[in-house]
């Protein structure tokens, strides 16, 4: 069976036994280590979960190579092939991969690097601009919706987190790595799942029971708006060692929870925007945040409709009114401030 001919395939092992493999997405392993001096660490530009990676320039183009600590099988092989033809603006595409002693997977290489970075990362970088900030959580969450509702098969990412959205020279973002926890998963033994994720991110039933569906997704996704707001760590470390952690959610649901928040969030609001900021803005983006991470991710909203929110919000000349969009009466209450 020709994939490229029939389209996205369902993913199901059967169906794609016997697949042909697209010889355009496959590298040697010789032409990658040439294209990164031998996975020198000069190249090295980063390491995290699932293996490290590498700048390469490859056939002309930058890319960057993430070489998976786990190894190939045949589920995988079908897996990178559907990967490699989703495409979407706020993804970060995967070009191809190669299999060798180890698994590696050829990314487009994304400039500007990860939101992380910008909100806390290297001196020298401007701080990001509001408007910015609300761009980019618009952006993330169109790639999200996209792999939530738009593949086939449908995806979940499972470790959404500021280190996973890259940001382009027009401060536009892409979300990494998705499908790569599913990669992970084919690959495996029947073992029960691994948990994928990052503390910070995770919502409770996900954390405590292992359930896995899209609202996941969603509450990690309001993690990073409040790291928007605030440039703080998904895990707020207080210096005194008598003090316990406390998560960003916890720190601004005390915030959102008081009958008139304006001047607490104020407080909360990255000090790198000086009053740069409509204060409104960033109680919308706040209280869009509290929505995506209930505890009941059933009261939390889908990506679409997080989408239609954000969009309303980066059009400044409309009214901020999403009572149309949603799913159910409690999160439209929250979000009219009822
Ligand atoms: N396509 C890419 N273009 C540019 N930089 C990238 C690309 N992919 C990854 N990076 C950089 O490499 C770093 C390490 O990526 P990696 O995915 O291995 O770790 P992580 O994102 O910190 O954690 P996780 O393993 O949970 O995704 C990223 O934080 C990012 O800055
Ligand atoms: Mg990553």
């Amino acid at each position: 069976m020709d994939m490229q001919s029939t389209g996205p395939a369902d993913g199901s092992a059967s169906v794609l036994a016997g697949i042909t493999v697209d010889k355009s997405v496959e590298f040697s392993y010789e032409e990658l280590a040439t294209a990164t001096d031998n996975f020198s660490l000069a190249n090295k530009i980063g390491e995290g979960g699932f293996g490290s990676v590498y700048y390469a320039e490859l056939r002309g183009e930058k890319a960057a190579i993430k070489k998976m600590d786990t190894q190939a099988s045949r589920e995988f092989l079908a897996e990178l092939n559907v990967l490699t033809r989703v495409h979407h603006l706020n993804l970060v595409r995967l070009i191809g991969y190669c299999i060798g002693e180890s698994l590696f997977l050829v990314y487009e290489f994304i400039e500007n690097g990860n939101l992380s970075q910008h909100l806390r990362g290297s001196a020298g970088r401007d701080p990001l601009p509001w408007s910015a900030r609300v761009q980019i959580a618009l952006d993330s969450a169109r790639g999200l919706e996209y792999i939530h509702e738009h593949t086939v098969p449908v995806y979940i990412h499972r470790d959404i987190k500021s280190a996973n959205i890259l940001i382009d020279n027009n401060l536009h973002a892409k979300v990494a790595d998705f499908g790569l926890a599913k990669l992970t998963e084919v690959g495996g033994s029947s073992l029960p799942t691994r948990l994928v994720g990052t503390f910070g991110y995770m919502p409770p039933e996900y954390a405590q029971y292992g359930e896995v569906t899209p609202k996941v997704d969603v509450y990690a996704f309001g993690v990073v708006l409040y790291e928007l707001i605030s440039a703080k760590e998904a895990v707020v470390r207080p210096s005194g060692s008598s003090v316990e952690s406390k998560g960003l959610v916890g720190l601004f649901d005390d915030v959102l929870n008081e009958p008139n928040p304006g001047e607490d969030l104020r407080k909360l609001v990255d000090p790198r925007l000086g009053d740069d900021y409509p204060l409104d803005s960033v109680l919308k983006v706040g209280m869009l945040a509290k929505a995506c991470t209930q505890d009941n991710p059933q009261l939390r909203p889908s990506m679409r409709g997080i989408v239609v929110a954000l969009m309303t919000l980066s059009s400044t000349t409309e009214d901020w009114d999403v009572r149309a969009f949603y799913e159910n009466q409690a999160l439209v209450n929250l979000m009219s401030g009822r």
